[in-house]
């Protein structure tokens, strides 16, 4: 316990936090697959990794695959607003893993919390939206020679690290976890699909039935929430800047305009896109007037909350993660979560089941990154299909489906060209 430092809330919510742990561990096989084989064959040994990601239970099993791995653990929150204070009391009073993190902490104290996993000089850092290599690079250069290399979640990091790329700026290598299908293709459509629904009915307990629901963005989260907003009963809206995806969402069956125009008949609208002040001072003016306002990703950039604070006559918090704006121009507006990531902040995040396919990318990209010492550049890289699609197959085995293979004949038609009508 001596080596074992932490900021926390509560070191007294262990036991709670334990058993959701416990709960998380159970729906996540492929991560128990990969746990057993590390516990046997300790391809971390040695290696100190450093990881900022949201402090889940989730999370937290994935710590447990990397210590079982042999490495030495270090881990900070990456949202002030995403910690789940029981779990991380967990890691540091049952595990002995270094934790800070603590739910609702201002932005000094998130970045000192970085700082700090920082000072365990790992060879292998982990992020979701590229704050510690951020830090890394702008102010503890020093330490950039002792990192192998680092794993990144989630799309907004990942977009950061490959503009850091194209800068010539990037000074290590990077596994992009998100690019590997069994990533995004789950995590990023059902996961925030479900856990943003679930967030925004937890703040607001609200029918989404027969509801007009703006989704702003319909990349792959997007169309997760559109998609469930739909199988709840809303009349949902989606509103982007690519045609394709514009395209893609009209042939869905949603309906496709621009956000100017959805803002005036919204009850709800979430955005979806990474980028920045998607509903900005144009779009909150033109609210109807009793709009609930939420965002799922990853920064809190993409609702203009300053203007909104700016605008208001008064301001009071009806329940939790929900604040009702009264703006001089006399419209309520309901924002969540204060703009943070609402699946994360109002409810638990994405679900075990499909953070076992995200996380077990996680660790075998610091298994991937040991393997490869040496042969990395510094550029952004995905992990090998191999590994991708053996993720999916211990997923369907561990779910007891089975599924067909190709016979020889179809795997020489395949690779041919002769055969025609
Ligand atoms: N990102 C989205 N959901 C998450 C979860 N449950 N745990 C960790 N990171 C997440």
């Amino acid at each position: 316990m001596n080596s074992v430092k932490s900021d926390i809330k509560d070191i007294n919510l262990a036991d709670f936090g334990q058993k959701k742990i416990d709960w998380a561990g159970h729906l996540m096989p492929v991560l128990n697959l990969i746990r057993r084989r590390f516990a046997k064959e300790k391809p971390l040994e040695g290696i100190t990794i450093g990881a900022c990601l949201h402090v889940t239970a989730e999370t937290a099993n994935l710590m447990l695959t990397l210590t079982s791995g042999g490495a030495k653990v270090a881990l900070c929150a990456s949202n002030p607003l995403s910690t789940k204070n029981e779990v991380a009391s967990a890691l540091v009073k049952n595990h002995e893993i270094s934790t800070f993190a603590i739910c609702g902490e201002d932005n000094k104290t998130y970045y000192s919390h970085l700082q700090s996993v920082l000072d365990f000089h790992p060879q292998i850092t982990m992020d979701d939206g590229a704050d510690l290599v951020s830090l890394l690079h702008q102010e503890k250069k020093d330490r950039l020679r002792e990192v192998l290399g680092s794993s990144e979640e989630t799309t907004t990091g990942v977009n950061r690290l490959k503009a850091m790329e194209k800068n010539g700026a990037l000074k290590i290598p990077i596994v992009a976890v998100n690019e590997s299908d069994t990533k995004h293709l789950f995590d990023n459509r059902y996961g925030t699909g479900q856990s943003s629904i679930d967030g925004i009915i937890r703040a607001t307990n609200i029918l989404l039935a027969g509801k007009t629901l703006v989704v702003a963005g319909y990349g792959w989260c997007g169309r997760g929430v559109a998609m469930r907003a739909k199988g709840m009963g809303a009349n949902v809206i989606v509103t982007e800047v690519n045609p394709i995806a514009a395209l893609e969402a009209v042939m869905d069956g949603f309906r496709v305009m621009k956000i100017s125009q959805a803002a005036k008949i919204a009850d709800i609208i979430i955005t979806a896109t990474g980028n920045k002040h998607v509903i900005d001072s144009n779009i909150i003016d033109k609210l109807k007037s009793g709009a609930i306002i939420a965002n799922t990703g990853h920064f809190d950039v993409e609702i203009d909350v300053v203007y909104l604070e700016k605008a208001k006559k008064a301001k009071r918090t009806l329940r939790d993660n929900l604040e009702e704006y009264i703006l001089k121009t006399g419209q309520k507006v309901y924002l969540l979560s204060s703009g943070r990531l609402v699946n994360l902040a109002a409810a638990e995040g994405h679900p075990p089941d499909v953070m076992d396919l995200s996380f077990a990318n996680q660790a075998l990209a610091c298994e991937w990154i040991i393997k490869n010492k040496g042969k990395l550049k510094n550029k952004v890289y995905v992990l090998p299909k191999r590994i991708d699609q053996t993720i999916a197959r211990l997923k369907l085995r561990a779910t007891g489906i089975s599924f067909d293979s190709l016979t020889k004949g179809q795997r020489q038609y395949l690779g041919s060209w002769q055969e025609g009508t």
